[in-house]
Parts: structure tokens; sequence; C-alpha cells
């Protein structure tokens, strides 16, 4: 058999192409491929935000009504090269945090109301408390202000 020939899995019907794509996939994005049925959801970003000095954001409640209802996370920016997410809580409350995986630096995808980590499987809540290890220290959380039309990160 030539090394470039397809060959198929007669008891999972998954092609060596598919896997190696899906190897590659996950070299390139950072992440593991989950091939479960519940899919990861990629974490909406916020609009309107405005750059701050001092690397802060300011994200206008206006362009972002979905932050009303508690347990919203949308991205707000980059700091360092770093995602940081908005997490709305009750009665005009926010978190703000990092969203990188306290472990060993992985990637964090959105998925069933948990942060996952797509390298070791650690799993944080919204509140980015660690829910399942290897992770032993919340995400790092970063200071918010929110008045009655904004909210200011960093
Ligand atoms: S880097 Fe996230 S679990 Fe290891």
């Amino acid at each position: 058999m030539a090394s470039s020939e397809i060959t198929h899995s007669p008891t999972d019907g998954i092609s060596r192409r598919t896997l190696v794509c899906g190897a590659l996939l996950a070299a390139v994005t950072g992440s593991a491929i989950n091939m479960s049925s519940a899919a990861a959801a990629s974490i909406p970003t916020a609009k309107g935000v405005k750059k701050l000095a001092g690397g802060k954001f300011q994200v206008p409640l206006a362009s972002n009504p979905t932050l009303k209802k508690v347990g919203t996370i949308l991205i707000v920016g980059e700091s360092k090269g770093v995602p940081v997410a908005l997490v709305s809580g009750s009665g005009n409350s926010f978190k703000a945090m990092a969203l990188i995986c306290t472990h060993a630096g992985g990637p964090l995808e959105l998925m069933d109301k948990q942060l996952v980590c797509g390298w070791h499987g650690s799993v944080f809540g919204l509140d980015g408390k660690v829910k399942i290890s290897p992770a032993k220290t919340a995400l790092p959380s970063i200071k918010v202000s929110a008045s009655a039309t904004s909210v200011t990160v960093g």
C-alpha cells in the first residue's frame, strides 16, 4: 500500500485522511478535536469596544444587550496576546478574566456554559474557578468597573 493511500476503518468509519486532517487542525489551532456530539461553541466578541489608555477596554452596554442576561460571556479584546473575557452577573455586576488555562497556558473554549481547555481537559466555570483539574488555580481575574451605560475592563 502506498503511503498516500486512504484507508477506512471497518469499525468506526473514520478515514485516515479525516484523522490526519483533524490532527493537523489541532496542531494549527492548538486545541484538541472533540469527536463527541457536544460541539464547542466559540465565544462571541463584544461590539463597539473602545480601547482606552493603559490597556483598558470600555464596553458599551447598549451595543451588547446580551450582557443583561446573567452568565453571558463576551471577548472584549486581547491583553498581551491573551483574550480577555467579560462575564455578566446579577444586578449589573460583572467579572473579567484572562482566557488562558492556568495549567500550562492552553486555549479555552466555551462548552455548555463552561470554559474547557483543549490541551489536557481542565474545566473552569464562568466565574473562573477550576471545576476539573489538572489546573489548580482560577483564571486570572481582571479589574472591572460598571456604570449605567458601560463596563470598563482593565
Ligand atoms: S494547559 Fe489546560 S489543562 Fe493543561
